[in-house]
């Protein structure tokens, strides 16, 4: 799906797929230096990331393996206590490999803090994180992103993965909607 097949819907593009897929190619190149000789286990977080997952792992020139999440909030009235739980646990047993969880989208940083203690327990060799966007000023936690894509304001944005009521995953562009769209 384009910007213009939903134009009515958006208020403006934030980023194109173009400026996407170029800072992913950058990013990709610093993985595959930083990792050298390692074979890394990418893990994605369902449902958002499945985008941005597929384009990094094209974006890296060496081989690395896949494996998914899938997690949810305990509900809006706990979201603040950072509690998840767990819907999609891992495949596969991560102790002693390197791991670079993947993300859409950092906003409070709540979600990925606990994904991060989590799969510390699991006595990885080492666990880093990528999100493709981060909202410095919605941020609640400090999460260590070790690979970044963009910042962004802390304006609800959809595309590339991220939904509104489960709608605008396929946007090929990220941004922001219009407020008859909320009403
Ligand atoms: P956090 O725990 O507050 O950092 O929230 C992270 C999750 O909330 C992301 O993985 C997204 O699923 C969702 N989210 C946060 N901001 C947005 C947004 O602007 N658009 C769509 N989803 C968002």
């Amino acid at each position: 799906m384009d910007s213009a097949d939903v134009r009515d819907d958006l208020d403006h593009v934030l980023y194109t797929e173009a400026q996407i897929m170029a800072r992913l190619r950058e990013i990709g190149a610093q993985i595959d230096a930083d990792y050298a000789g390692r074979e890394l286990l990418l893990v994605g977080v369902l449902n958002g990331a499945v985008m941005v997952m597929s384009d990094l792992a094209r974006a890296m020139r060496s081989h690395m393996q896949m494996d998914w999440m899938a997690v949810s909030s305990y509900g809006a009235a706990t979201k603040s206590s950072g509690v998840v739980r767990i819907l999609k646990d891992l495949s596969c047993d991560i102790r002693g490999r390197d791991v670079l969880i993947v993300e859409d989208i950092v906003d409070t940083g709540l979600t990925l803090n606990y994904l991060l203690d989590n799969l510390r327990g699991r006595e990885p060799a080492s666990v880093e994180i990528m999100a493709m966007f981060r909202k410095p000023d919605a941020l609640r936690v400090d999460v260590p992103v070790k690979y970044l894509g963009f910042d962004i304001p802390p304006e609800f944005v959809v595309g590339y993965g991220l939904d509104y009521a489960q709608r605008y995953r396929n946007l090929r562009d990220v941004a922001t909607l219009a407020p008859h769209v909320y009403n």
